[in-house]
């Protein structure tokens, strides 16, 4: 039996502008699912639904999250976001994720648009993120992070040859309950400055490493190819056809591919 030291993560994370309040479970299908029942029953904004396994994790796209027990972190934050945040909500989670696995481990993580957290340019975490419009509440947003910490992801068909985890990149094993507090820390630092009006594009953008790059975009009723020119404002894509035309993409539910190699001659 596996258990979580939640008492140390909640002081590591020290004073804080939103209440953070972390929920361990052993084992859950889904944080989400959980976390979306909390809320119902009026959990808090700044909850926590952390769980140890998860045995229906669920990705973007409707893919699966594999959750194997005792080595990542996977883990569902319930807010109640002003409008302007919630549409910084896809920036703040994967930056902030960036920083506290920096922070910790020293490595230099970069994010494939939108969300992808990546080291070397293979995945080490994603971001999944639900939000409902309430007539007369604020919003409710789910955002649901998985990290692949000390996982080795090469023994996992699926996963061995576009991710990684934190121990593969740096040889040790790393501490989930001091990563998990860093990550909330940046977390709450990145929400804070996006409540007061403050950019968090711009350090978002910094570490995206698609822009400049050939992409193909596939997503329900979308099919685009082309270079990466910028992301907007709101962080969508924005892309130049191989027409000249340029077209903006909106951060949804859709997956970006590096274009295909033009064979060489
Ligand atoms: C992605 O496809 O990149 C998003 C992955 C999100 C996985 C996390 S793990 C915690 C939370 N619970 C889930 O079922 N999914 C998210």
């Amino acid at each position: 039996m596996v258990s979580f030291d939640v008492p140390a993560v909640e002081r590591q994370i020290g004073s804080a502008h939103l209440t953070w309040a972390i929920r361990w479970f052993q084992s859950v299908g889904s944080t989400m699912d959980v976390a979306r029942s909390l809320a119902a029953e009026g959990a808090a904004g700044g909850t926590v639904v952390l769980a140890d396994e998860q045995t229906a994790g669920r990705g973007r796209m409707g893919r699966t999250w594999v959750s194997p027990p005792g080595e990542n972190l996977y883990f569902t934050v319930v807010l109640y976001p002003p409008m302007g945040v919630l549409r910084r909500l896809a920036m703040i989670a994967p930056l902030a994720i960036a920083e506290g696995i920096d922070a910790v481990t020293g490595l230099r993580t970069e994010i494939k648009w939108p969300n992808d957290v990546q080291l070397r340019g293979r995945k080490c975490s994603g971001v999944l993120i639900d939000s409902e419009l309430r007539a007369g509440l604020p919003p409710l947003a789910l955002a649901g992070i998985g990290i692949d910490v000390n996982q080795d992801v090469s023994a996992v068909p699926e996963l061995a040859a576009l991710a990684t985890s934190l121990r593969m990149e740096t040889g040790a094993p790393v501490d989930r309950a001091a990563l998990l507090a860093a990550v909330l820390r940046a977390f709450d630092r990145r929400y804070a400055e996006a409540a007061a009006g403050q950019d968090v594009r711009r350090p978002w953008r910094a570490r995206l490493n698609t822009i400049g790059r050939s992409v193909r975009v596939t997503g329900p009723g979308v099919q685009e190819a082309g270079m990466v020119e910028d992301v907007d404002e709101d962080g969508s894509l924005v892309l130049r056809r191989e027409d000249g035309t340029l077209i903006t993409i909106p951060a949804g539910e859709v997956s970006l591919r590096p274009a295909a190699m033009t064979p060489q001659q």
